[in-house]
């Protein structure tokens, strides 16, 4: 069975990879959908982000790394599969996911939403806190794979942007 896992990703950090390891080994595939949201300031372009993502899990088979703009929807149809996946990190996740699940799921019938409860060790982490904390010369060593961090690093040196 085929899956997306869609999200912003700027940037992938340890909660994301947590999950993305964990599906991937009760999807037979897994895709995970960038999403090109202009509307969020990103640090990080697509581009930077799946490429990102693509080293971090480069040891991870049936992986694939995409990128969407628009509807999840018409994302999720064009790609020929009807399960998306995401992350539950504490009750304050909930109401907001359930939401886009059961609005996705009016649009698209088929659409069917899975939800894997992160690991505690990594249930407190956000992009924005890691990048955060990178901007202020933090270290972020425990909460990013080690390209992420390079990646970070590099983009606030000279100071936050
Ligand atoms: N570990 C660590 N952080 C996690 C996490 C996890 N397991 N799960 C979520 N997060 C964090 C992200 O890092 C991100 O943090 P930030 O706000 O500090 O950047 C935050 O939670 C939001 O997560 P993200 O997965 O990026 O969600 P999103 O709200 O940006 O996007 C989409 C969710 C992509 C699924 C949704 O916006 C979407 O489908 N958009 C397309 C348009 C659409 O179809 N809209 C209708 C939806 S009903």
């Amino acid at each position: 069975m085929k899956v997306i896992y869609p999200g912003s990703f700027d940037p992938l950090t340890n909660g994301h990879l947590d999950i993305i390891k964990r599906c991937s080994e009760k999807f037979d595939e897994v895709i995970i959908a960038v999403l090109n949201n202009t509307k969020k300031h990103n640090v990080f372009t697509v581009t930077e982000r799946m490429e990102l993502i693509k080293e971090a899990t480069k040891d991870i088979e049936n992986l694939e790394v995409d990128h969407f703009q628009g509807l999840l929807t018409e994302y999720a149809k064009r790609k020929g599969c009807n399960n998306i996946i995401r992350g539950l990190r504490a009750v304050s996740d909930f109401e907001y996911e359930m939401q886009m699940a059961l609005v996705n799921r009016k649009v698209y019938p088929s659409l069917e939403t899975y939800f894997m409860v992160s690991s505690s060790k990594v249930s407190f982490l956000s992009s924005s806190i890691v990048k955060e904390i990178a901007s202020l010369n933090g270290d972020i060593s425990c909460f990013v794979p080690k390209v992420v961090e390079d990646a970070l690093k590099e983009k606030f040196k000279g100071g936050s942007r």
